[in-house]
């Protein structure tokens, strides 16, 4: 009975068994949400605001977040948006604020541009991102913030975006388009229980942040429409994104850290980025996405649970030369994919820069990157990987991939190195080399001595919230 195919099999099993992974993580970075009781509350309406989708209301809104802020050290307070359509353009948050959206409460974005007012570029940025100079602020916007909370009965903030991608589509925009919601240099963030409807340009864009969770959160925007990301967080750490549908024109959620030599300066890494339970599609881009803009590094992210489908895209990372920074210690597990065209895609080649200024020698290092548990079906190509020549991509490790694959040449991949182990099809040259037990340290989380290292960064993480 004994062949030489069932001893490799036996290997096989052991391989797999001495690098399982065993328990996640994850769970106790998610846990920190508090739908605290705030003790003071106003409604919108107490400050004249007029819900009939014509008056605009950005005053109330201001004027009764200014009165609430007398409360930030009493607890703070939450500012009650009833059911109605409440037109507004930009105003800012405060600490210790919660906005709640009652059920059928939707707060729309001003179709004036003018009521989105410019501000700074970001300095990992160092420039708009689309044109030079400043940017639009968000419709929703925190700065220096400690513990503020976005939630309510499933109400909705609507950025009525079409007039922005008219804009960008006929090359008449005076600054970068403004995100739905930003929440900059904040600690302490909550967004739930809400529905996010087409946003000028990225929809959620936590940068500069600690402990944020999004939660039960659907976004839309057409298919479409251009640059529409769903959540973005930039140069942030301790993110928990769960429990989200996401369907929208561009990256369903895209982690990012800064933009060649303003990102490289400012050197502030994404780190410990928790996503499961995500749904959606994206005809344009990605489900994943990690960059382009990751200058200043993104590490420990753990993806898991996750479906897309009639998507273009499932997990990709993009970079440049020029970029600098890092994407080291990727977890990708548990993912069910229908009708993707490219379940699998690195571009080391990306390009888009600043400026000319950027250092054509700043290469960016990939490297631990785990993906693993993957079905898919209706499958155009299962991977296209392109590191970057005289700078490979390493330490890739796929496991336990099954996917129904059109394409008669399913995997393309160059400047890359790593371990496969279940691939099917099998996966390109590169990659071939079997995840032994002492390739277990090579690939990311998938050996238990890593994996209970980590276990004890996450109660630290935990407690120091
Ligand atoms: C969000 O909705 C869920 C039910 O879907 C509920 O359990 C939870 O308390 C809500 N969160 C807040 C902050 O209202
Ligand atoms: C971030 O916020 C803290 C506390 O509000 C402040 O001290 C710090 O200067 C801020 N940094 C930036 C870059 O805004
Ligand atoms: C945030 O902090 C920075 C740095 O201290 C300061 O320059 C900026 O004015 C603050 N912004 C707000 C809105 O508090
Ligand atoms: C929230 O509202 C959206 C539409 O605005 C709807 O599709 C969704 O089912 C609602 N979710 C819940 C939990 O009520
Ligand atoms: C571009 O689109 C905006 C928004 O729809 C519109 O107001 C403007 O007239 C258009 N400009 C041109 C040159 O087509
Ligand atoms: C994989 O994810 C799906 C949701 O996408 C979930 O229903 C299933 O239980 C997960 N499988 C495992 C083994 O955790
Ligand atoms: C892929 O899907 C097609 C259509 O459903 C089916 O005929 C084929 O057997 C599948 N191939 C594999 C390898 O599962
Ligand atoms: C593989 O990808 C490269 C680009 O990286 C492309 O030029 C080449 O045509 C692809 N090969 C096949 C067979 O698809």
């Amino acid at each position: 009975m004994s062949t030489p195919s069932t001893h490799v099999e036996v290997l096989l099993v052991l391989a797999l068994l001495s690098c399982s992974p065993g328990i996640v993580w994850s769970n106790t970075l998610c846990q920190q949400t508090n739908d605290e009781v705030r003790p003071h509350s106003v409604s919108i309406t107490e400050f004249g605001a007029v819900g009939d989708g014509v008056t605009l209301n950005t005053k109330a809104f201001q004027n009764a977040i200014f009165y609430l802020n007398s409360f930030a050290d009493k607890g703070g307070a939450k500012l009650f948006v009833p059911a109605g359509r409440w037109l507004t353009g930009s105003f800012d948050l405060i600490s210790h604020l919660t906005l709640w959206l009652d059920k059928d409460a939707v707060i729309l974005g001003s179709t004036n541009p003018e009521d989105w007012p410019v501000v700074d570029p970001l300095p990992s940025y160092g420039r708009g991102r689309e044109l030079p100079g400043r940017r639009h602020k968000s419709l929703v916007y925190g700065r220096n913030l400690t513990d503020v909370i976005i939630t309510g009965n499933n109400g909705t903030i609507d950025g009525q975006g079409s007039i922005w991608w008219s804009m960008f589509r006929n090359k008449t925009l005076d600054y970068t388009r403004p995100h739905l919601i930003e929440l900059m240099n904040s600690t302490g963030v909550l967004i739930s229980n809400l529905t996010l409807l087409n946003s000028p340009f990225w929809t959620v864009h936590p940068v500069y942040c600690s402990h944020v969770t999004v939660q039960k959160v659907a976004i839309f925007a057409p298919l479409d429409s251009p640059n529409t990301d769903g959540i973005d967080p930039d140069s942030s750490d301790n993110v928990c994104i769960e429990d989200c549908y996401i369907s929208t024109g561009d990256d369903l959620i895209a982690i990012k850290s800064g933009w060649d030599e303003y990102g490289i300066a400012y050197g502030r890494p994404c780190t410990n980025i928790v996503i499961h339970r995500l749904v959606g599609k994206t005809q344009t881009s990605a489900g994943i996405a990690i960059g382009s803009e990751m200058s200043g590094g993104v590490s420990e992210v753990h993806v898991e649970d996750v479906q897309f489908y009639d998507s273009n895209t499932a997990i990709r990372i993009k970079t440049s030369p020029g970029r600098g920074g890092y994407v080291r210690n990727i977890y990708v597990s548990n993912v069910t994919l229908i009708n993707v065209d490219i379940a699998i895609r690195f571009t080391g080649l990306y390009g888009e820069h600043p400026n000319d200024a950027y250092d054509p020698n700043a290469l960016p290092v990939i490297e631990k990157i785990t993906i693993k548990d993957v079905v898919g079906e209706n499958i155009k190509t299962a991977g296209l990987i392109e590191g970057i020549e005289g700078d490979n991509f390493v330490n890739v490790c796929l496991s336990n991939i099954v996917l129904n694959v059109s394409s008669n040449y399913p995997w393309n991949c160059s400047y890359v190195k790593g371990y496969s182990d279940l691939v099917l099809p099998e996966a390109c040259e590169p990659l071939k080399e079997r995840i032994f037990p002492e390739h277990c340290s090579d690939c990311y989380y998938m050996s238990n001595q890593i994996q209970s290292s980590k276990g004890q960064n996450r109660g630290a993480w935990f407690m120091s919230w």
